[in-house]
């Protein structure tokens, strides 16, 4: 008897079927990263270099496959709604291995320069691997309609009316969560540019625009530890410490390599910045400042301003920096930034909101609060999907009691840098709001005087600072300066 694995597939004629064609190794890395993603909530940039690495792709072929899975997550609601009105069945149905093969093919038929054949039959090839044959014909006779319009012909198709729900029609052709774009609308209402005519709504469509654009890659120069000079790159406009790096892996650096430098987001670098800067009212007569970092993990801002404490010339008192994590794993993250700075007293694993010093024993203190991080929506590119308003229910009144606790660390005189990476009013003016109305001993100081290179960028509440990545380049970074005045 022949063995039925080899008659199998058999033509009659005895001719042997064609070999199957299987997925190329970056689509197949692209999908398994869209997986975990969705299955095991993972972060893209954490598993994407191991899944990377696993494939053997690098140089182009890693880049290729770092857009298919940042584009796709990021532009899920638009593909989403286009999937939808190709099918005769509802989205929810679709099984979801499907569904991200089908966002993959999406993204290269509507937003890469991928040409449509290709980016059809590697996607066909992908579902045929992954889940069978028959899925494999329905992603093909869906992906033969995507690819009927461009992606300006498929927003005019399903999106809302953008005169009747401007918002609605910005969540599909932006791809955003719609309370999202509400939040991220009161927040430019609130942060009127002062330099250029333009209108909120006009705002908001290149505010969401630039979220769904890959931010270059910034480096942050520790000052007394290297030179800006030294690093590749093109100078940031306003940090005087940073640079953009011009391509390449940032690790590949010597002077990041050696934590001589960092990869640090210019927002946060004027962050860093703006609390070293700031003149402070004489306090009791010190040979050396003391500064607290409150919620240093995992350590960016306090490597800066270790260093900066470090650095400072002889016409202000030296400083040292606490830095406070309430994580030890990202404890740890933070002592490694520190390693080798001077200007560290040290770091504490501990609860900001529980003080284990006296009240009133720091001249500066940064308090950069946990967010629900809208405003580095460029970066993370599944983090607009996993945030909902009720995160807003536990982390508001975290900010408040924190900020309120590094207030008491404060003496008369000293000042709080309270800064989110989220522009949401909840977490900026309302918090820094609610802890001035409940004190006699604060008020609010103006930033544009410590950072008046800085322009464009008024917050909601006077003095307060609001960067944006249209305007900025940065993330969205909130700054609030609070001065002790007893
Ligand atoms: C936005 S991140 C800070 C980023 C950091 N400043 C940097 O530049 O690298 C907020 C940090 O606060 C920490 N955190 C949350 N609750 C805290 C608390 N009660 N006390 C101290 N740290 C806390 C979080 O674990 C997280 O590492």
């Amino acid at each position: 008897m022949a063995d039925p694995r080899q008659s199998r597939g058999r033509r009659p004629g005895g001719r042997p079927p064609r070999a199957r064609k299987s997925a190329d190794p970056s689509r197949r890395a692209a999908l398994e990263v869209l997986t975990a993603v969705r299955v095991d909530d993972a972060y893209t940039n954490l598993v994407l270099p191991s899944v990377l690495r696993t494939h053997g792709l690098t140089g182009r072929d890693a880049a290729f496959t770092t857009e298919l899975v940042s584009g796709t997550l990021r532009r899920r609601a638009t593909y989403d709604a286009v999937i939808a009105a190709c099918l005769d069945r509802p989205l929810a149905k679709v099984q979801a291995k499907v569904l991200d093969a089908l966002r993959l093919g999406a993204h290269q038929l509507l937003s890469m320069r991928v040409p449509s054949h290709a980016a059809i039959s590697s996607t066909v090839d992908l579902v045929r691997d992954a889940v069978g044959q028959g899925a494999a014909g329905f992603a093909n006779a869906v992906l033969r309609r995507v690819c009927e319009e461009d992606l300006a012909g498929w927003v005019r198709r399903v999106a809302p009316d953008p005169v009747r729900d401007p918002h609605g029609f910005s969540a599909v052709a932006h791809s955003h969560p719609r309370w999202v774009v509400d939040a991220l609308g009161e927040a430019l209402a609130r942060s009127p540019r002062t330099e250029v005519a333009t209108t909120t709504a006009d705002e908001l469509q290149a505010l969401l625009a630039a979220d769904n654009e890959a931010p270059a890659v910034c480096l942050v120069a520790r000052p007394g530890r290297v030179d800006r000079a030294e690093l590749p790159g093109t100078p940031t406009l306003f940090s005087p410490y940073g640079v953009v790096l011009d391509g390449g892996d940032p690790g590949e650096v010597p002077a990041v390599a050696q934590g001589r430098a960092g990869v640090q987001d210019e927002g946060s670098q004027l962050v860093a910045l703006a609390l070293a800067r700031v003149g402070l009212e004489p306090g009791p007569e010190v040979a050396e400042e003391r500064w607290l970092d409150l919620c240093a993990g995992p350590g960016g801002k306090s490597a800066l301003l270790a260093a900066l404490a470090a650095t400072r010339d002889g016409s202000a008192p030296g400083a040292r920096l606490l830095s406070v994590e309430r994580q030890p794993h990202r404890a740890r993250l933070v002592r490694r930034a520190l390693d080798g700075a001077d200007g560290s007293l040290g770091v504490v694993t501990a609860d900001g909101t529980q003080p284990a010093w006296p009240a009133g024993s720091f001249d500066r203190v940064q308090v950069d609060v946990p967010c629900t991080g809208l405003g580095a929506l460029r970066r993370r590119p599944e983090s607009r999907w996993r945030r909902s308003p009720e995160d807003l229910e536990a982390l508001v009144p975290l900010q408040r009691a924190l900020l309120d606790r590094a207030v008491d660390a404060v003496r008369p005189g000293g000042v709080v840098l309270y800064s989110t990476c989220s522009p949401v009013l909840a977490e900026t003016a309302d918090v820094v709001s609610s802890v001035l109305a409940e004190r006699d001993d604060v008020r609010l100081g103006d930033l544009s005087l410590v950072l008046p290179e800085v322009t464009d960028a008024a917050g909601p509440l006077p003095g307060t600072m609001q960067l944006w990545p249209h305007r900025h380049r940065t993330d969205a970074m909130f700054m609030a300066l609070l001065e002790r005045t007893s």
